[in-house]
């Protein structure tokens, strides 16, 4: 089987690559390589198998989070490889003999559910580019034959975040919402879930490119900040503009980003919900933009003082992602897809993932020859 992994310089020499491309990132080299690992397979009768399910890959993407993974892998004194993928869309090749309701032939993607009664929190798999999979049949969800393959890869992770992040933001009619890093992937999906059911969406961007876009979505406006200017004056701006003396809530990927430029910007009894932060890995500079804002300090007291609910999020519920399945299926929740590349197009797909400005949602690579998914 197939398999997308990353490694440092050492390792890079000793691993026959299918196909490989090396990238500058954060000051390291990093390999990435197109790989031929053992297959995997199980007995269905074996009762240790019982709840479990062999699948082939079809598609993966890769998450930001992965980029530190990878970091950390690539600066390893004692080498090795990491194989990558967060997100996957496949088929079912054989379940063990306690799975009743999965066949072979069906599609499925993983299910990261962090349910408290779930015996597997999290996600299904940080190995999701290996083209067979032996997962716990709770971590997987069907998906239907509509849904091709390449948007079905880039769906799970991006929608179960945004369905969760808001169901428990549970925003009143009429509240105005600022969702930050508005063109990020998990952003992206916050911004059409909110604007499903209604809501008013400022969408916080430093991709001034983007606004058309976004404006496409359908959010009320775009503020643009600079990364190299002070944030403040124009947000202030921004809401002088719009009629607003604060935002209602706030949605935000990148906590250590705006938590310190938007809390002084929120109303008193306002929301805030996080997934996540910007610094995951080590950076050559410090990013200015990211010190801009209030000491932390300030944003304990102001926390405290305006009665903001700080919540942080990770991934969903079963319940999340299966809403967003069906708000698929209904035409409310198109995937972000920015482009699907395969064998041959490594390079392509690495670049994409990580390193070039102005990606409009996920990088997705497909295995099979009809990259968006037909019938492989
Ligand atoms: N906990 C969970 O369950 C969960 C799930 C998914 C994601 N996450 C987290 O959510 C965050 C976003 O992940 P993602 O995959 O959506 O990220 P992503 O798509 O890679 O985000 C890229 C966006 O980040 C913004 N950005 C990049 N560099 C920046 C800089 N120097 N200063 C300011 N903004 C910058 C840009 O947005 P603009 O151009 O619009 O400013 C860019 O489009 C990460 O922290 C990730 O770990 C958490």
């Amino acid at each position: 089987m197939r398999a997308l992994v990353a490694m440092g310089e050492r390792s890079a020499s000793q691993v026959r690559a299918l196909e490989g491309c090396s990238a500058q990132l954060h000051g390291s080299v990093v390999h990435f390589a197109l790989v031929q690992r053992p297959d995997i397979d199980f007995d269905p009768a074996d009762p240790a198998h019982a709840q479990d399910v062999l699948l082939r890959v079809h598609a993966f993407s890769c998450n930001y989070r992965e980029k530190g993974r990878l970091l950390q892998a690539a600066r390893r004194p004692e080498g090795g490889y990491l194989v990558l993928g967060s997100e996957f869309a496949g088929t079912v090749v054989k379940v063990g003999s306690g799975v009743q309701d999965l066949q072979p032939g069906d599609r499925v993607f993983g299910d990261g559910a962090v349910d408290a009664t779930s015996a597997h929190p999290g996600l299904s798999t940080q190995r999701g580019s290996q083209e067979l999979q032996v997962l716990p049949r709770a971590k997987l969800m069907r998906f239907p034959a509509t849904m091709p393959f390449a948007d079905a890869a880039a769906f799970s992770v991006g929608a179960q975040t945004a369905y969760s992040m808001v169901r428990r933001l549970h925003p009143a009619r009429g509240a105005q919402i600022a969702v930050t890093a508005a063109t990020s992937n998990t952003s992206l999906f916050v911004i059409q879930a909110l604007v499903a059911r209604g809501h008013a969406v400022h969408a916080l961007t430093t991709s001034a490119a983007a606004v058309p876009r976004l404006r496409a979505m359908g959010v009320k406006d775009c503020c643009v900040l600079a990364r190299s200017e002070d944030a403040d004056p124009v947000l202030q701006d921004y809401l002088a503009a719009h009629g607003m003396a604060k935002f209602d809530a706030v949605v935000d990927p990148f906590m250590d980003i705006y938590l310190r430029k938007l809390v002084r910007h929120l109303q008193r009894g306002g929301s805030y919900i996080t997934c996540g932060v910007y610094q995951q890995f080590s950076e050559e500079e410090p990013d200015a933009f990211m010190e801009q804002g209030l000491p932390l300090a300030e944003v304990f007291s102001l926390i405290i003082r305006k009665n903001i609910s700080l919540v942080g999020n990770n991934l969903g519920t079963t319940g999340d992602l299966a809403e967003a399945l069906a708000d698929h299926g209904a035409g409310r929740l198109p995937v972000p897809l920015d482009s699907v590349t395969g064998p041959g197009g490594l390079a392509g797909f690495v670049q994409r993932t990580w390193l070039v400005p102005g990606r409009q949602g996920k990088v997705v690579f497909s295995y099979a020859a009809d990259e968006r998914g037909g019938q492989p």
